[in-house]
């Protein structure tokens, strides 16, 4: 069954200044895409290529100029009453820029709970204990509850802002660039945090990066977009490579940059613990 689907969806932006004749720089051109239950979808281009615009307008963000975008069959524009709270419930996003995306001057633990208070009514001790599980699943000591956002470090900060978009129990997630910024051994972490939620509870995900690494390890389907259109489309296997020119050079940009070189400086350290 399909959570979410993009059709024919188009979206420009006004650009020049207020007594400028008025141009429309065209972002993206003709989307389809769809996302279907429990399915890890990556969303992969360069930077500019407008993936996080195409984020946006999936959780209702923004507006396309044509097409439409629906969630479980409904355009998601004509959502309204309980069908609008079920869809704010039940699709979630985190972006790349954690600091920005919560409140400087809330503790940790009010950031967590917001969505529990709002949209569950949750209070007291039912409230204390979730926002502890939450932390916990995320691989936070709800010790940290009380401190505030800057005195985290940015992956501790990441983790919270996953924690608050799990609140909710959602089906799906939209994760923009939302591991980009943390360390290699952290992405992991993170990374093995979405499949097992995925594997357990089977959320679904939309997962955006110009990383094909981590496509490769969490997704089972990926959309390359290029300049604002879709050029390719494959299932994620073992065997996954490109045609189309731009994907090619993203999957180009992972490897080796001078395998040569790698490959002389592994000689000599072999010779050097010989
Ligand atoms: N609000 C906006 N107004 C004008 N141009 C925008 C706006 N948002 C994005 N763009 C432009 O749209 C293009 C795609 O941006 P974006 O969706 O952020 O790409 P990506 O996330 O792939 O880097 C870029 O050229 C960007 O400058
Ligand atoms: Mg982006």
């Amino acid at each position: 069954m399909t959570i979410l689907s993009v059709e024919g969806v188009s979206k420009s932006y006004g650009i020049g200044g207020f007594f400028s004749a008025s141009r429309r720089k065209i972002v993206l051109s003709d989307i389809d895409l769809r996302i279907g239950e429990g399915e890890c979808v990556g969303l992969l281009g360069a930077s500019g290529s407008g993936k996080s615009t195409l984020g946006r307008l999936v959780v209702g963000i923004e507006r396309p100029d044509c097409g439409s975008v629906r969630y479980r069959g409904q355009p998601m524009l004509g959502l309204t009453g309980d069908d609008y709270r079920v869809f704010r419930r039940n699709v979630q996003v985190v972006f790349q820029d954690s600091i920005g995306a919560v409140n400087p001057r809330h503790r940790i633990r009010r950031i967590v709970a917001e969505p529990l208070v709002k949209l569950d009514r949750l209070s007291g001790r039912e409230l204390d204990e979730r926002v502890r599980g939450l932390l916990e699943t995320v691989e936070i000591d709800p010790g940290e509850a009380d401190k505030y956002p800057g005195q985290m470090s940015g992956g501790q900060l990441q983790r919270v802002c996953i924690a608050r978009a799990l609140a909710p129990k959602p089906e799906l997630i939209v994760l923009d660039e939302a591991v980009s910024n943390l360390d290699l051994s952290l992405q992991l972490a993170v990374l093995d945090l979405l499949d097992g939620l995925r594997r357990q509870r089977g959320m679904a995900f939309l997962f955006i990066t110009h990383d094909l690494r981590l496509v490769r390890r969490l997704c089972d389907r990926v959309v390359v977009l290029d300049g604002g259109r879709v050029v390719e489309e494959r299932r994620v296997t073992a065997g996954l490579s490109f045609t189309h020119p731009a994907a090619v050079a993203l999957q180009n940009a992972v490897l080796p940059a001078m395998p040569a070189v790698h490959a002389r400086v592994e000689r000599i350290a072999e010779a050097a613990q010989a």
